[in-house]
């Protein structure tokens, strides 16, 4: 999906209404892991504080048990929006809805990967066959589109990739995924959007799952500094 991904603050972004889902894209320096993991906390502070207009040094963030991060209360206790982060390479895709669950994994197209043997090991025995018989280019771009899919569809639900990748499977129509098989407890195909999105710096690929009922997708890009 080509989309124009305006410059914008949180303070500046349009309302976030009922089945809109924004993504943020944040290209914020690669720094050493302890404070690429400090930086990540306030970025997601400083987005989510613009969406319920509190000050984000004080926004408590929780994680679910395998790790999935969501805004806390006080208590402990979820609230709205729903997000979800990925990280790849010094940048950042935060995606945000306040009615939707969410996920998203970005890739680097330019990776070296051994895309024929990863799919057989981790993908459903017909996406593999798919990919073994494209050619390097096409199969390794194939093969992106998928693992990010997959991957943003257990970062959506919160399992966590191990053990489950495999029990997403999609066809791929035109260059999007459309799902054609999933975990029982995942609810029907029908709840389910992939949208695959080229973030604006090159070099990219990145997918967005959503659960529930979807209206419409708006891209920025991240336009003040985080400390
Ligand atoms: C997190 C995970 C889904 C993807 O990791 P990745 O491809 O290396 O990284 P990405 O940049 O796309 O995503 C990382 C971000 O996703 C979010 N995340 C972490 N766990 C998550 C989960 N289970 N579901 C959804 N999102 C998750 C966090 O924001 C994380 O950033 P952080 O490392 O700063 O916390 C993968 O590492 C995984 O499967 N984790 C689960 C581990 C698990 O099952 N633990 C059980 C412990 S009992």
């Amino acid at each position: 999906m080509s989309m124009d991904w305006p410059a914008m603050t949180p303070e500046q972004a349009p309302p976030l209404g009922n089945g809109v889902v924004h993504a943020w894209w944040c290209a914020g320096g690669a720094e050493a892991v302890v404070q690429r993991r400090r930086y990540l906390d306030a970025l997601l502070q400083r987005l989510l504080g613009g969406y319920v207009d509190e000050d984000p040094a004080t926004l408590v963030l929780g994680r679910e048990p395998r790790g999935r991060p969501f805004l806390s209360d006080a208590n402990g206790k979820r609230r709205s929006p729903d997000f979800n982060l990925s990280d790849c390479a010094g940048h950042s895709l935060v995606v945000v809805s306040r009615t939707l669950r969410v996920g998203v994994d970005v890739e680097r197209t330019n990776r070296r990967l051994r895309h024929r043997e990863l799919a057989q090991r981790y993908f459903a025995p017909d996406e593999a066959v798919a990919i073994n018989a494209l050619d390097d280019a096409a199969g390794k771009l194939q093969f992106l589109r998928l693992w990010t899919a997959k991957e943003a569809a257990c970062k959506a639900t919160g399992t966590g990739l191990g053990g489950h990748m495999h029990r997403w499977a999609f066809a791929i129509n035109d260059g999007i995924p459309t799902l054609i098989d999933m975990p029982d407890e995942a609810g029907s195909a029908d709840d389910w959007r992939f949208l695959t999105l080229t973030p604006p710096d090159d070099g990219f690929l990145a997918t967005i799952a959503l659960r529930g009922n979807f209206e419409r997708l708006c891209c920025f890009r991240l336009a003040s500094e985080v400390s």
